[in-house]
């Protein structure tokens, strides 16, 4: 596995030299320098500037830069221009442009339209790579290869069909089997060839159930399909990864994600990922959780490595709705953010502002004015600056005592699934729960439940509808050596192939939990019920409020926590917990309010023997990552006004090079790296 050679802390973005001229290039060396840029992103579109035709290769301006660029110490993150192929591609091999899910086949143009199954888009991927890598493979400016840029959106066409057909007999070998995983007697679906099958679209099971929420009439083939799609984009990205490794086995390959991304199972993908890489975009108005929970979430594919922040804007987007400028320090903050949660990188999209086309309102290092006397620019330099100090931290890792379960399959399956509620949005529900161990202060790891659990004090699995027997099992030995696993309603119910646990709900957690669903009742926006406390939790006591869904549970074993208040269930348990060989299982059938979510996450951690990393203020965060026995706690104040911080032990702040103990001021916006001194 490669790792990148260069010990720095990664700063710079996506170069797009050209769009320019050679004398701009004169001018971004100058800029790079003083920003003490050391690793710039390309040529990541430039495939028809690389290959104006079949036969010709015209990389004599990559050559060019790239040497320029080494010659002035800044390094190259070689990206493979595969995201968007040139027209005379389309053009030429029709079967490279793909079918959308309303069944229209695409013209050429935008980006990221092409056919994953397509043969020829094969072919010409694997010849512009292969002429790349030959090219570059003993080029000292090469750190790292970032392949393509953003895979994802499925496509739907003969092709597709063909390969999805292979790709159901290697999974499930007959077509009895598939009919039954499938549960196909329903609706008259039954198959009697492969060749029956037909690839999941508008035009047959998905439908638009609300505007942007999607449903299918077969969930088999729906499922199977996401994960035949997530494969052959991902089988894509291998190929490249494949012809990169013959020629330069030791340099480190990544490809940038883009957080909970739904359309690709990134669990799979990460395994062939040296390093995982990723883009985050919030907006001025995302929780500094939301964003914290993506981190986590990116560092959990692979939790014992850092990982790079491939991309970030320094101000604004150009593709959300409204694209408000950063606030100043929150540019600076964000990228101390992903540095506390595990990123070894601050890389930006991009270099220099666009002069044309969609995203030349998109902020870049260095803006249309043409010089580096701005607000950002200022803020930029600064970060650039303060990077030099941080090496000793490159590379840490971060160690959590909690974690939180989110799958890809259960994603997809319980929000295409019918029934109970059709406005499910994953996400929303697995934020409450992460904001409550978010609230712990201390580091959390997002991962897959297929994960070793061992090392967790506390593991939180919100609405894990899906899981397989593996998955289960591994939750169930994780709670019999002792662990402690809060789980809620709609979590349990299906196999893989979202077919029902039969026996009673919730399915694989009902021994777990010593409990049985009865019932599973849907409430309307408007409606609300309450849970009462049996005796008082921690600092919960009393009653709460709570809706969205509320399970009819009767008692297997379990203790009540808390009953119903209202309804025909009133009285009944809404909250257990149960005893189950050396741990413990807590269930939740209901969405209360969040500072019961709060309230009860923080009971059990401590309970568990899980203690904040520091002490700190609300709207301070706090992390910690580690290195050859020394451990780096970051605290980060996202509140607009300044905080009292109280040192037990004495520290060295790594950014102002002092020694910290005592009482200390953390002012608005700002961070602190602390190294815990010794002795
Ligand atoms: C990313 C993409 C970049 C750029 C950026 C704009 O998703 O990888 O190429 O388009 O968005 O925010």
């Amino acid at each position: 596995m490669g790792k990148i050679k260069l010990k720095k802390f990664l700063h710079g973005g996506d170069y797009n030299p050209d769009q320019w001229t050679e004398d701009v290039w004169e001018k971004d060396i100058e800029f790079m320098k003083y920003y003490n840029v050391n690793a710039v992103s390309m040529p990541i579109f430039s495939w028809a500037q690389l290959q104006p035709n079949e036969d010709e290769f015209t990389f004599e301006w990559l050559d060019k830069i790239i040497n320029k660029l080494y010659s002035n110490g800044i390094h190259v993150i070689l990206a493979t221009p595969t995201a968007s192929q040139p027209a005379w591609l389309s053009k030429k091999y029709p079967d490279v442009l793909p079918v959308d899910i309303h069944g229209r086949k695409r013209k050429h143009g935008a980006r990221q339209n092409y056919c994953p199954n397509s043969p020829n888009f094969k072919n010409a991927v694997r010849r512009i790579v292969e002429e790349m890598a030959k090219r570059y493979k003993d080029h000292p400016a090469v750190i790292m290869w970032h392949i393509s840029n953003e895979y994802g959106p499925y496509c739907y066409c003969e092709n597709c069909a063909k390969a999805f057909r292979q790709w159901l007999k290697d999974r499930y070998k007959t077509l009895d089997e598939l009919n039954k995983r499938w549960n196909t007697a329903f609706w008259g679906h039954t198959f009697y060839d492969w060749d029956e099958i037909e690839v999941p679209s508008y035009l047959n099971e998905e439908y638009e159930y609300l505007p942007g929420r999607q449903k299918s009439s077969f969930q088999g083939l729906s499922l199977d399909y996401k994960r035949f799609m997530s494969d052959s984009l991902l089988n894509l990205y291998k190929m490249e990864v494949e012809i990169i490794k013959k020629y330069m086995p030791d340099v480190p390959v990544t490809t940038n994600l883009m957080g909970p991304f739904k359309p690709l199972d990134y669990h799979k993908w990460a395994k062939h990922m040296d390093i995982v890489s990723w883009d985050n975009y919030p907006s001025i108005k995302d929780a500094p959780s939301s964003v914290a929970f993506k981190h986590d979430l990116m560092r959990g594919l692979k939790r014992d490595q850092s990982f790079i922040l491939m991309e970030q804007t320094p101000s604004q987007t150009n593709w959300q709705w409204y694209n408000s400028a950063k606030r100043p320090g929150m540019i600076r903050l964000l990228s101390y953010h992903a540095i506390a949660h595990g990123a070894d990188s601050v890389l930006y999209f991009q270099w220099r502002q666009s002069v044309a086309s969609c995203e030349k309102f998109h902020s870049a290092m260095v803006p249309h004015v043409g010089h580096l006397e701005t607000r950002v620019s200022k803020e930029l330099k600064k970060i650039g600056d303060e990077l030099l100090l941080l090496d000793e931290i490159l590379e840490s890792t971060t160690k959590s005592e909690v974690a939180l379960l989110f799958d890809w399959e259960n994603w997809w399956a319980l929000e295409e699934s019918m029934g109970f509620r059709n406005d499910i949005s994953y996400l929303e529900h697995v934020d409450a729960y992460y904001r409550a161990l978010y609230k712990l202060k201390t580091n959390v790891d997002v991962v897959d439940p297929k994960e070793d659990l061992t090392r967790y004090k506390l593991v939180v699995a919100p609405l894990l509808y899906l899981l397989d027997e593996e998955s289960a099992k591994n939750i169930e030995n994780y709670v019999k050596n002792g662990g402690i696993f809060i789980t809620t309603y709609l979590s349990g119910l299906v196999d893989e192939n979202d077919r029902v646990i039969l026996g009673g709900y919730p399915g694989w957690f009902r021994k777990l939990c010593g409990i049985w669903v009865e019932e599973i009742d849907a409430l309307f926006p408007d409606m609300k019920n309450a849970i009462i406390l049996e005796k008082p939790i921690g600092m919960l006591d009393g009653k709460y409020e709570c809706d969205f869904i509320c399970d009819v549970i009767h008692l297997e074993g379990a203790r009540a926590l808390a009953h119903y208040e209202q309804d025909y269930y009133s009285k009944m348990p809404a909250v257990v917990e149960n005893d189950y060989g050396n741990g413990k299982a807590i269930y939740i059938g209901t969405r209360p309010e969040q500072r019961f979510i709060e309230g009860l996450v923080k009971f059990y951690a401590e309970k568990a023997g899980v203690q904040p990393i520091l002490p700190v203020p609300e709207g301070v965060e706090v992390t910690k990552r580690e290195k050859n026995g020394n451990e780096y706690v970051f605290l980060l104040n996202f509140n607009g006004y300044d905080v009292n911080i109280e040192l037990k032990d004495e520290y060295y702040e790594l950014i102002t090079q002092k020694v910290l103990g005592g009482k200390a001021t953390l002012a608005s916006k700002e961070v602190m790296i602390l190294r815990r001194l010794k002795g």
